[in-house]
């Protein structure tokens, strides 16, 4: 695969997938937007790929939606064409994905770090949603997952005033799942993904689903809809194996049956 701003690569089961628009600080484009959709569908598709980890520069995960691209946009050229809809396809991505951040994650680029799975981020990494100061609001999902991961107040306090919060702020109102130093960042994203990918595929996905499940739905709900995917694993081969194995005191030999 080809793109003209980002970077694929496959590291035995894991994509990575890095923005590439350096000179822009990855700033967030209509191209960006379709090729990673395109770059996600391809490794969805891909039997050998269990899990993908999404990252950026060092400077930079992404310092927002393209302000250039953005500028001369009316409302109706917005609304009919349904600006940045296209992004919905990250959030869509069946596999795991990780977001890698390091440096600025801003605007669209907090957002498409808050699509992913989970973050993990380097010490460098930087938070916010600057929407505000240029007179809009988050677009991608801010006001809403943000909202969900750090809580109201936390949530209030960025969207209005577009502040940055640094790496240890961010983790401690859980927005970033694990801190590390910046040259341990792929490494630990990559080898984190490819640890999930050496699970049973049913089994990962039925969680992903599961957890995301929780923001859409009332406890009871979401309650039954995890009993429903916890009795079907039953159905799979490799429950027989998981569990066989730890009787047996040996390591699981995984089929994704
Ligand atoms: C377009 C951008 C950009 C952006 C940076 N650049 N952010 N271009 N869109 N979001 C460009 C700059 O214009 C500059 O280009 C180059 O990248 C380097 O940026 P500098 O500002 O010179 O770097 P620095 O001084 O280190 O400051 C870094 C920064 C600052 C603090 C991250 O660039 C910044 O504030 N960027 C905008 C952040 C922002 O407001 N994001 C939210 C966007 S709105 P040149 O050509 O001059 O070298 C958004 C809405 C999402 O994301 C909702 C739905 C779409």
């Amino acid at each position: 695969m080809s793109y003209e701003t980002l970077l694929t690569e496959t590291r035995g089961p894991v994509a990575l997938v890095t923005l590439n628009r350096p000179k822009a600080l990855n700033a967030l484009n209509s191209t960006v937007m379709s090729e990673l959709a395109d770059a996600l569908a391809a490794f969805g598709k891909e039997e050998g790929i269990g899990a993908i980890v999404l990252t950026g520069s060092e400077k930079a995960f992404a310092a927002g939606a393209d302000i250039k691209e953005m500028q001369g946009i009316d409302f109706v050229d917005a609304y009919i064409g349904d600006f940045i809809s296209g992004w919905e396809a990250v959030a869509a991505t069946r596999k795991p994905m990780i977001a890698a951040v390091s440096g600025f994650a801003l605007g669209g680029g907090c957002e498409l770090a808050m699509m992913c799975d989970f973050i993990i981020a380097s010490e460098t990494a930087k938070f916010g949603q600057p929407e505000i100061t240029l007179g809009v609001i988050p677009g991608m999902g801010g006001s809403q997952r943000l909202t969900r991961a750090v809580g109201k107040a936390k949530a209030m306090d960025l969207v209005l005033t577009g502040r940055m919060m640094d790496v240890a702020e961010a983790e401690r109102v859980g927005l970033v799942a694990r801190i590390v130093p910046p040259e341990r960042l792929i490494d630990e994203a990559v080898e984190t993904a490819a640890k999930i990918a050496s699970f049973p595929r049913a089994a990962v996905l039925m969680a992903k689903e599961a957890v995301n499940r929780s923001f859409e739905t009332t406890l009871g709900e979401g309650l039954r809809f995890e009993r429903r995917l916890f009795h079907s694993l039953f159905a799979t081969a490799d429950q027989k194996e998981g569990m066989a194995a730890f009787m047996e005191k040996r390591k699981p030999q995984f089929s994704n049956r």
